[in-house]
């Protein structure tokens, strides 16, 4: 069968949506297993930059040039014109949603958690990197997913594009997931890195922001809130969950002192921020909490930005998968390895 186009609709356009762009449109020729995921980009929409719509496909290449170099789209791009992203899920033709908005913990997921629901609604599927609607309302949407015939796709939200989701729902056919321990956020593993090198707190952040993966306002990884999302991410989507990060214990690392760090790591431990799901009967609890890894452990040597999951299941002895110096390119991989899901998908079954 030839290949479809896929029409597409992003919402957000910052450092991983322009990195998808990148790959996709400026640098294809590199990658030659990419060669025949046809995607036509029929809308682009941030939230202060300008919005492109084109239904016959938006030139991506220019719009990249103008964002890169203008700070924004052109006020003479003929494409440009004045949406919301969600008028954008409502009124435009598009088959897929990419949906590469910003994480928000106090809004409950908003308002990506309303773009999400509304292109599910109009039977669009869904490829998001963005935490905030799974980790409140996994389950609806799901739901409202399977009830209209169309995919809710994430790999991203979880250390970058480290194939998690796909590895449990294709490769753990029969297991139930009993439980999940993580070192998930990059930035309070990075600053834990660097004080157990006697490194305080503030620099490691700010070297950590210098290097790129922490967020110009930290707080949200420093204080627990981003390591709460993802947990509750995994455990919504892997062990059948309903909790929201708000429903996770949760510990940041804001009061560490360089002294309390390197207390640990002479008694021959490291001081980890670790992630946690346990099925407890019916309940599963998360927690974020400190915890003090002993050397020989698995977790013990995964620094600076790595991460690391270990998924325990009923079948199987624990599976542990790391991650080591993960860039944009990983995030924007797992947008793309999900896109090509849908395209193998829609090519098998005739879906749109
Ligand atoms: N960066 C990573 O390595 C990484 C890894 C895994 C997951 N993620 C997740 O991926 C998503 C994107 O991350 P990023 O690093 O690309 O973020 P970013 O650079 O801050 O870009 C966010 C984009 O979303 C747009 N946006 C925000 N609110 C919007 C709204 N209400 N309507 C339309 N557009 C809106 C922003 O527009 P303006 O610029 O105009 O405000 C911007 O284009 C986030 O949810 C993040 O948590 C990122």
């Amino acid at each position: 069968m030839t290949p479809r186009q896929l029409r597409a609709l992003f919402i957000g356009f910052g450092n991983v949506g322009q990195k998808v762009a990148e790959i996709l449109f400026l640098e294809r020729e590199r990658f030659p297993n990419l060669r025949d995921l046809d995607l036509s980009v029929v809308g682009i929409v941030t939230k202060t930059h300008g919005a492109l719509v084109n239904n016959n496909g938006v030139d991506v290449v220019k719009a990249l040039r103008e964002i890169r170099e203008l700070g924004r789209f052109s006020w003479t791009n003929f494409e440009l014109v004045s949406i919301s992203g969600l008028d954008a899920a409502r009124q435009l033709e598009y088959d897929v949603l990419v949906e590469l908005s910003t994480l928000s913990i106090n809004e409950r997921g908003e308002p990506a958690l309303l773009h999400i629901h509304e292109a599910l609604q109009r039977k669009r599927h869904v490829v998001t990197a963005n935490k905030g609607p799974l980790a409140f309302a996994y389950s609806d949407l799901k739901s409202l997913a399977d009830e209209n015939g169309c995919r809710l796709l994430y790999e991203s939200t979880v250390m970058d594009g480290t194939p998690l989701f796909s590895l449990a729902q294709s490769g753990l056919r029969g297991c139930t997931i009993t439980g999940l321990k993580g070192i998930l956020n990059s930035t309070t593993n990075f600053v834990l890195s660097r004080m157990e090198q006697g490194e305080r707190l503030e620099d490691a952040v700010k070297t950590a922001q210098k290097e790129g993966f922490a967020e110009a306002d930290p707080g949200h990884d420093l204080e627990g809130w981003d390591a709460a999302a993802k947990i509750a991410v995994l455990a919504n989507t892997m062990m059948g969950a309903t909790i929201t990060p708000f429903d996770v214990d949760r510990q940041g690392i804001t009061h560490l002192q360089v002294e309390d760090v390197q207390k640990v790591s002479k008694a021959g431990k490291h001081l980890k921020l670790i992630c946690t799901a346990k099925r407890e009967g019916a309940a599963v609890r998360a927690r974020v909490a400190l915890e003090e890894i002993p050397h020989g452990d698995p977790f013990a040597p995964v620094g600076e930005s790595g991460s690391i999951l270990s998924i325990e299941t009923d079948l199987m002895a624990p599976i542990i998968i790391t991650e080591t110096d993960p860039t944009l390119s990983d995030t924007a991989y797992g947008v793309i390895n999900d896109l090509l899901s849908l395209r193998d998908e829609c090519r098998v079954s005739g879906i749109r």
